[in-house]
């Protein structure tokens, strides 16, 4: 008896040995070697289980002293396997990867071209002396119109021309609205302009959109011109458009100047995009202006007597299109990264 249980237990040994030296030496390089792999040693009639049932004739004593070793030999060579799936599965995502090809690289954004032209627009004005002033998009009735001298019934507080928010509030139409919140600050003399965003309830098209973009002037102080005002907007067209550009002034209408105009630049009729901004007419009106009004002054507490001002308001948008050469002011605000990145050295 003791014989028998030494020769069982003496191949135990040998056994156990033997399947984890094969398992170690066995090459795994493709994944049918893999599952060749699992076959040999991992199911159930695989050599792992083979050993089991020499295990199990084993007597008491020697299943005590075998258990643990043959535990860690199948724990190893199940280690075996799971080491080479991961080497194998690494191998393959490297091999899609290509880690020798260039990278992703992080592009640069670029500045938006109605940002630039903004930006290039402020500049020239703060160069003329004037400070930078903004005002909320979001305005009430009061520094939108009624402080402005818009009557009660007139059609620029239509349903069709302004987005309201709720009643007495509404989307400003115009950056008009931050020359009130100047004047009613109380500080004189004034010479701001405030550029920013407005919006109007039109429809959609080349030419015109829902909300667009506006650099309001305002210069209040004693003995206020309206020479003065030609003489600075003069200097802004020079600075921006070029010194031989000619502009032209037409009496126009405002509520909340007297006299009002609207001033417009030659552009020709030469280039279809000219011909086309201009309407044949060769002009293009770029903004309005005018004396701001004597009943304003006095809605924002400034003595009229005392004190006059002149007012403009320039439409960034389509000054933009003009310095971009863009046909369609859609494709500003479309988020086309195509269009965008023609803009990337501004
Ligand atoms: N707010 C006017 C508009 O949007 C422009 C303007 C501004 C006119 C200041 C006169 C003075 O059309």
């Amino acid at each position: 008896m003791t014989r028998l249980v030494f020769f069982a237990s003496a191949k135990m040994k040998r056994e156990i040995e033997d399947l984890l030296k094969v398992a170690k030496e066995y090459e795994i390089e493709t994944s049918s070697d893999l599952e060749n792999f699992r076959i040999k040693f991992l199911v159930k009639k695989g050599l792992i289980n083979q050993l089991l049932q020499v295990f199990k004739n084993l007597n008491g004593d020697e299943k005590k002293r075998w258990g643990k070793e043959f535990n860690e030999t199948k724990i190893s060579i199940e280690q075996l396997y799971i080491d080479a799936e991961v080497k194998l599965r690494k191998k393959e995502i490297s091999e899609v990867i290509h880690d020798d090809l260039p990278g992703y690289f992080n592009e640069m954004g670029s500045r938006h071209p109605i940002s630039a032209a903004l930006e290039e627009m402020t500049a020239i004005f703060e160069r003329l002396g004037f400070s930078v002033a903004e005002g909320p998009e979001i305005e009430d009735d009061w520094h939108n119109f009624s402080a402005l001298n818009f009557p009660d019934n007139h059609p620029a507080r239509d349903m069709q021309d302004t987005f309201f928010v709720e009643d007495e509030i509404a989307l400003r139409t115009h950056t008009s609205s931050v020359q009130v919140r100047l004047m009613e600050t109380g500080q004189k003399p004034i010479r701001s302009i405030m550029p920013g965003r407005v919006y109007r309830n039109e429809a959609i098209s080349a030419r015109s959109n829902c909300f667009f973009h506006q650099i309001e002037g305002l210069y209040i102080d004693k003995g206020v011109s309206f020479s003065d005002l030609k003489q600075t907007l003069y200097n802004f067209v020079q600075e921006f458009f070029g010194p031989n550009t000619k502009v032209r002034f037409r009496a126009s209408y405002f509520p909340f100047t007297e006299p009002s105009a609207e001033m417009d630049i030659f552009l020709g009729t030469e280039t279809e995009s000219d011909y086309r901004l201009t309407k044949g007419t060769g002009w293009l009106e770029i903004l309005g202006c005018g004396m701001v009004d004597s009943n304003v002054l006095e809605n924002c507490n400034i003595n009229s007597k005392e004190y006059s001002g002149f007012a403009f308001g320039l439409g960034v948008d389509r000054i933009a299109m003009l310095k971009y050469g863009v046909k369609d002011l859609r494709t500003f605000f479309n988020g086309d990264k195509r269009f965008l990145d023609q803009f990337i050295s501004l």
